[in-house]
């Protein structure tokens, strides 16, 4: 990022006054029909009045493929979620913004008639982010603009892909948890992305890219192609160990004191309430609770495809053994045996001898799921009497700080 103090202009006109001296919104910024405001102060200079609480509020940096309208990615560098934000008010009574959800160009002619302390963290987060923009056009023939978000309410689907970048932001800053916002439809909103080292870029025009690249002696190196970003490029949450940034995706979100070592993955709309050992894939709107281990290449079962329709949570201080899978939500201090994958239609033993199906047993407490080896029966023991006392989490290894 190219930080540029605010009040130093370069000699004659440069990519940033361009870009925020623009009258029209760019490409991609888009204000969604507003609900009628409830209350709130008037604004100056549009009349209406403008909204005084927000579920949702960003700053940030979109990047849009040059010359069209396809957004790749938003990053906020301020992403906060409830309550009466303050500056934001004034931001959204200067760009009008009387409800509803809206995405907002920064441009230099609002700026002016913001009333903004400059040593607000939203000022800030301007400044940084019309500075960035600055080194617009990008090696990656992108072009970048300083926008303003506002969520009136996260239950509503999201309307565009600012929005959705804002929501990911959220839950990966810990503002929100995972399911307290809506992302319905997210994945028809975002686009296709190459990730590469020097920024997103457009599938369509990569190959050019890297032909360009190439007659310069370089080679863009290639993260993924996916719509969803890694987190650590754009949020690295406190207290926490991530051994493979490409195995976390932008929304996760991961609470202090998480581990997550190579083999863990954490989706979007995903992770942990406390602090957990992640050594296994904790998919798509699946929650794991404080003091759990998820065993080396564990599977939870998601939703998005292949079927699932139960959205999977885990208790606190449960094991999930290596190689083990569970398509069923476990209670507080549940274990399942290492290699062991019980889906919802398992049919379980239990100590009496009778057979349920695993669905019967989801979100209960103190079990240990086991495969007797030498009948191959699944069994279900309630682990009172120290059945698989598995020690718990080893305090050393989330210490993250
Ligand atoms: C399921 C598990 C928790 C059982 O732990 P445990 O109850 O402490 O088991 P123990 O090995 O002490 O065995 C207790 C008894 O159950 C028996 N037993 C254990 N697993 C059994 C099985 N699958 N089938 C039949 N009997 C079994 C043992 O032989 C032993 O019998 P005994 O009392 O006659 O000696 C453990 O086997 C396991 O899978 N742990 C997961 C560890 C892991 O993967 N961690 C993550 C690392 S990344």
């Amino acid at each position: 990022m190219a930080h540029r103090p605010r009040n130093q202009r370069p000699d004659g006109p440069t990519t940033v006054d361009r870009l925020l001296d623009a009258r029209v919104p760019p490409p991609g910024a888009t204000a969604h029909t507003p609900s009628p405001p409830t209350s709130g102060r008037r604004s100056p200079i549009l009349g209406p009045p403008a909204m005084t609480t927000f579920a949702a509020f960003g700053i940030g940096l979109a990047t849009r493929s040059a010359g069209t309208d396809r957004v790749l990615d938003t990053w906020y560098p301020l992403a906060v979620a409830g309550g009466d934000a303050g500056e934001a008010v004034a931001l959204a009574a200067t760009l009008g913004h009387t409800g509803g959800t809206g995405t907002y160009p920064l441009t230099r002619e609002v700026l002016g008639r913001a009333d903004l302390a400059a040593d607000h963290p939203v000022a800030r987060a301007i400044a940084a982010v019309t500075a960035d923009a600055a080194t617009t056009p990008t090696p990656t023939r992108t072009e970048r603009f300083p926008v303003a978000t506002f969520v009136e309410d996260l239950a509503s689907d999201p309307v565009g892909a600012h929005d959705v970048y804002l929501r990911l932001h959220l839950l990966s800053h810990r503002e929100i948890c995972p399911h307290d916002a809506s992302l319905e439809g997210a994945f028809g909103l975002l686009t296709n992305v190459v990730w590469t080292d020097e920024g997103p870029c457009d599938p369509e025009v990569f190959d050019a890219v890297q032909i360009e690249h190439a007659a310069s002696g370089r080679r863009l190196r290639v993260s993924s192609v996916d719509k969803f970003p890694r987190m650590t490029d754009y949020v690295v949450p406190s207290g926490v160990r991530i051994a493979d940034a490409d195995r976390v995706r932008l929304g996760a979100h991961l609470s202090p004191g998480t581990t997550v070592m190579h083999e863990g993955f954490v989706n979007f709309n995903a992770g942990t309430l406390g602090a957990s050992m992640v050594e296994g894939r904790i998919s798509a709107g699946v929650v794991i609770g404080d003091g759990s281990d998820i065993g080396g290449s564990a599977s939870i079962m998601g939703t998005l495809s292949g079927g699932g329709t139960e959205i999977v949570r885990v208790g606190e201080r449960c094991l999930i053994g290596a190689n083990a899978g569970i398509g069923i939500s476990l209670g507080d201090g549940c274990v399942v045996e290492a290699g062991l994958y019980v889906t919802a239609g398992t049919k379980v033993t239990l100590p009496d001898g009778t057979v349920v199906k695993a669905r019967e047993l989801s979100g209960r407490d103190d079990l240990l799921f086991r495969r007797d080896s030498v009948t191959g029966t699944v069994r279900a023991l309630e682990r009172e009497g120290g059945h698989a006392d598995w020690g718990g989490l080893n305090a050393a290894l989330h210490a993250n700080d």
